[in-house]
């Protein structure tokens, strides 16, 4: 597959509830080793759009691709085998396990999970548990936790679970990586840390971000391009400069409350 073609788009995608349409004819693509940002106001539908491409929700009409090939009607488990992994606005750590302990937990199709190979190959699971705890090591230096390996993650603040979170997400080996408000309620210093660990994600692993956020500082600085989303319908997509500057965008939802200036007011 050549790096023009997208690793997600969505064509023309619906999504009602009791016929009401939280995701009303939505199309836009995903380029490869992009951050790209999803923007719009509260219950524009960009939750929704996450459920839809990982297959917790089913679309009531329209299409995903994902690296080509057809992905709405997969369950979530299948989505993820694909290389599709997504956080939750609210982090879902295991609070009476540890940090390591939460890594770890992560990779699937684990030997150790099949109880006769622990019978019959106990030096196979043996092996790649320590494989996998090498790896848990390696990523939560990444994400900048090494020293919090041992503790509960339930004693974690709100930015230390969202690093915990982007741990758990690389441990996955995705290629797709859906972020729901990562950046909510994460004070700056651990937001910084998160981000320079998208950056290096795409960077260093060629890992793909779609990123849905409030804080524009936070999009306009990491995510290019950007979606603006409005009504359940895609209205804009650019760069932080064009989605800053579209008219459409200010009128709809940056309004008077944009974290950066107004285009007139500069
Ligand atoms: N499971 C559901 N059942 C019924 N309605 C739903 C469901 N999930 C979402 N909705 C509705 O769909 C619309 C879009 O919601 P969604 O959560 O996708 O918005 P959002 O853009 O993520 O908003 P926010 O920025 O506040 O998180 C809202 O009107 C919401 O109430
Ligand atoms: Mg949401």
């Amino acid at each position: 597959m050549s790096d023009n073609a997208p690793i997600l788009e969505l064509q023309n995608v619906v999504k009602e509830f009791d016929g009401n349409r939280a995701v009303d004819g939505c199309s836009f693509q995903v380029m490869p080793g992009t951050i790209t940002g999803l923007i719009g106001p509260n219950g524009a539908g960009k939750t929704t759009v996450f459920n839809l491409v990982s297959g917790n929700l089913s679309c009531t009409s329209g299409a995903i691709y994902f690296q080509g090939q057809r992905i709405d009607g997969l369950s979530p488990h299948q989505t993820a085998r694909r290389g599709i992994v997504r956080t939750f606005q609210i982090p879902r750590e295991l609070k009476r396990m540890t940090v390591l302990e939460n890594l770890m937990l992560v990779p699937a199709d684990q030997s150790g999970e099949k109880i006769w190979n622990s019978w019959f190959l106990p030096w196979r699971v043996q092996r790649q548990e320590l494989q996998n705890q090498v790896r848990a090591q390696e990523i939560l230096e990444f994400v900048n936790l090494s020293h919090l390996r041992d503790e509960y993650a339930g004693n974690l603040s709100t930015g230390q679970k969202k690093l915990l979170e982007m741990g758990q997400t690389l441990m996955a080996e995705p290629k797709l990586v859906l972020l729901d408000e990562p950046g909510a309620g994460v004070n700056p210093t651990l937001l910084n840390e998160l981000v320079a660990s998208i950056r290096t994600a795409t960077k260093e692993r060629g890992i793909t971000f779609l990123l849905i956020e409030h804080d524009m500082n936070l999009v306009m600085g990491l995510c290019d391009p950007i979606v603006v989303m409005i009504n359940g319908k895609n209205v804009a997509q650019g760069s932080p400069e064009q989605v800053r500057n579209d008219p459409m965008v200010i009128e709809a939802y940056l309004g008077g409350t944009a974290a950066s200036p107004r285009p007139e007011s500069r």
